[in-house]
């Protein structure tokens, strides 16, 4: 139809790859394709181990051999692309995705998550003569999909089929599934995993939601009168404008395209046919609503581009003088010495008469708790326990109703934090969510809580994340202790230290010089590195061992200095490097004993000190300086030169600083 306007199999590929690239960070052990051959009935599919670039390289080589031709065009075309994070099967050819049903691939399937229940359907499939090729849980669903389809004896429509299908896995996963059945059609579904949909057109959009039709997915049959409205646009009198969907994990596969995105539910399934796009459930019953509004993004593509730096890392490190500014924006009234969380308002007073408030995060996330529990404790008076994640869900945990719960994540996705999320709620607890995604299944799922306002963070290894989760749960710890005039001093002494950060930030971020020759000179080719500290620099301890360890791949460790005697003491002779923290608080004392110990040993430890302290001007080996600021926010100070030194050995090593080995930016499996 004049609807659809032709665009050539060069597009379709770069636009499936450049998306790809910008989810790299999700994940990046091995990538793929799948697109429509010369008609729709024949579906080709290039993947690869290894980044996004080598499925590139495939391509180029097909069409290098006359295998594939660039130029031809398509009126309507529906493609589909992953990049992977291996969970189940090593990282190989044949367990990239997409993963299809069979040889002529009839069904083809890329996900997000893990279908727990594979193993059974596996099994089923297995006895129903379905050969499998891979070890991946993925594979079972374009079996399954087949399967259903033949059950049938193809007279499914493709958004029922996706219904029926969604209905048999178990576990948090986002699929997208293409069929040489359903030409030119897509299904989506998501579950515990993120999904949106982001649509491109010239036109004007008529409407800002799209209904969602309920319906019993077996019979067919309608439960409920709520039409679907298939989306549709304002052709304004002049020439129709063709429409772009796109469906991803992440807003950033798609902003360079369109910033018109609708989020969806779990248990929502697209279908996407004739360039419309329709929304369907399951059932009416489970109280979530009929429609999905559009949104605006307000994400700006210059925001996740590296600019002049050589790493996303590196320009992360370096944007915190202003990230740090925008956590705290409109927050606090330094004249008066306030501070307001706006969506922590409604809930204050609950939140004071908590019996005890459980913080709980994985990884960078985690330490960012630990830093400030002290605090919380401080000036709130009310217990607080600080949780990994995944050992919360371990213990199953006694949450009461008055707990208030903390959930502290970057990308608001992570698996394990979202599981333990949904116990807390169960049990009735009061959820608050620290994250840095507006949009994200924490900020959603949580009563109320407090966004970090960092900037998109894609290095994967967190950095500015961390000095502003840490912020925010300062400012959190201010707005709840407010009620108590015995520490209006202290409060207000903390304020005055968070006004003058971003100065002392940008003054640490140009010692970047002198931390790269420590790093070269100082501590590379060492197999291990020891960091020491105690009280308030745990946390900076233990998220410098991490930083190093992700992104240089040398063993480190983060040590309490206080438990130094008590094992940690074996490792030291002349050999081991240390690098202890010695930053003037209470504790300064405690710490210069941990000093002589090692000092004892022959150890040599490199310490980071205060600029202007004269006993550490005096003592031997190498230096680290940093300004002084109040002792609960040193830390922020403090960790600023282990991301730097973090960041240089890494480069040292030759490691993919933005994608060390192993890792992913945002884990959204369990
Ligand atoms: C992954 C990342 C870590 C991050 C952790 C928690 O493991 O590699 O850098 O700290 O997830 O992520 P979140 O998005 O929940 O803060």
């Amino acid at each position: 139809s004049q609807f659809f306007v032709e665009k050539d199999r060069a597009f379709i590929i770069n636009t499936l790859l450049n998306g790809l690239k910008r989810l790299e960070y999700r994940g990046y052990d091995s990538a793929g394709i799948a697109i429509d051959g010369d008609s729709p009935l024949e579906t080709l599919i290039y993947k690869e181990v290894g980044k996004v670039a080598e499925v590139e390289a495939l391509v180029n080589a097909a069409v290098a051999a006359g295998e594939l031709d660039l130029t031809k065009t398509f009126k309507t075309h529906a493609a589909m692309a992953q990049t992977r994070w291996a969970t189940h099967g090593q990282p190989l050819t044949r367990n990239a995705h997409p993963q299809w049903s069979d040889p002529n691939r009839e069904f083809v399937v890329v996900q997000n998550g893990i279908a727990t229940n594979y193993k059974e359907l596996r099994t089923v499939l297995e006895s129903k003569g379905f050969v499998f090729e891979s070890d991946t849980d993925t594979e079972c669903i374009a079996k399954l999909a087949k399967y259903l389809y033949d059950q049938s004896n193809g007279t499914i429509t493709f958004a029922k089929l996706g219904k029926a299908l969604v209905q048999q896995l178990e576990g948090a996963s986002a699929l997208v599934l293409k069929s040489t059945h359903f030409p030119n059609e897509l299904v989506a579904t998501r579950r515990g995993s993120p999904l949106l949909v982001g649509i491109k057109t010239d036109q004007k959009l008529l409407v800002d939601f799209v209904d969602v039709e309920f319906g019993d997915a077996l019979s067919g049959r309608r439960t409920s009168s709520s039409p679907t409205r298939a989306f549709v646009a304002d052709t304004n009198g002049g020439e129709p404008q063709p429409i772009e969907y796109f469906i991803a994990s992440d807003a950033s596969a798609m902003i360079d395209h369109t910033k018109r995105v609708l989020y969806l539910e779990d248990d929502d399934i697209v279908h996407i046919a004739n360039g419309e796009l329709a929304i369907h459930r399951l059932r009416r019953d489970d109280g979530v609503s009929a429609q999905r509004s559009i949104m605006t993004l307000e994400m700006e593509l210059a925001q996740v581009m590296k600019g002049q730096f050589q790493h996303y890392m590196q320009k992360e490190i370096f944007e915190q003088p202003e990230s740090v500014v925008n956590t705290m924006r409109g927050r606090i009234n330094f004249a008066t010495h306030t501070v307001t969380l706006g969506g922590l308002r409604a809930y204050l007073a609950t939140i004071r008469r908590a019996r005890r408030i459980v913080f709980v995060a994985c990884g960078t996330s985690y330490h960012s708790a630990l830093a400030t529990r002290a605090l919380f404790e401080e000036l709130t008076e009310i217990p607080v326990s600080v949780e990994l994640a995944s050992d919360f869900l371990d213990r199953t945990c006694p949450v009461f109703r008055d707990d208030v719960c903390v959930f502290i994540s970057q990308s608001g996705e992570t698996a394990d934090t979202i599981l333990a999320l949904r116990a807390c709620i169960d049990r009735g607890a009061l959820c608050l969510g620290v994250t840095n995604t507006a949009s994200s299944s924490i900020s959603r799922m949580t009563h109320c809580g407090v966004h970090i306002n960092a900037g998109p963070e894609i290095g994967v290894a967190s950095t500015k994340a961390y000095t502003s989760q840490y912020i925010a749960l300062v400012l959190m710890a201010l707005q709840l202790g407010d009620d108590r005039v015995s520490t209006a001093a202290r409060r207000a002494e903390i304020m005055d230290g968070l006004r003058d950060l971003p100065q002392q930030i940008a003054d640490v971020l140009a010692t970047d010089t002198d931390l790269r020759t420590l790093a070269k000179d100082v501590l590379f080719g060492h197999a291990s590195l020891l960091i020491m500290g105690r009280g308030y620099q745990n946390a900076t301890t233990l998220e410098a061992a991490l930083k190093i360890k992700e992104v240089s791949y040398m063993h480190s460790e983060g040590i309490l200095a206080g438990e130094l005697k008590h094992g940690p003491i074996a490792l030291i002779d002349e050999n081991m490097p240390v690098i202890l923290i010695m930053t003037k608080d209470a504790l300064y004392p405690k710490v210069q004993s941990a000093y002589e110990q090692i000092a004892a040993r022959k150890g040599c430890p490199i310490i980071l000190a205060n600029e202007g302290d004269k006993n550490a001007e005096k003592m031997p080996g190498h230096k680290i300086w940093v300004p002084h600021t109040v002792d609960c926010l040193q830390g922020l100070l403090n960790v600023l030169p282990m991301q730097l030194l973090s960041y240089h050995l890494a480069v040292l090593a030759g490691v993919d600083v933005d994608c060390p080995r192993n890792l992913a930016k945002s884990v959204t499996v369990e």
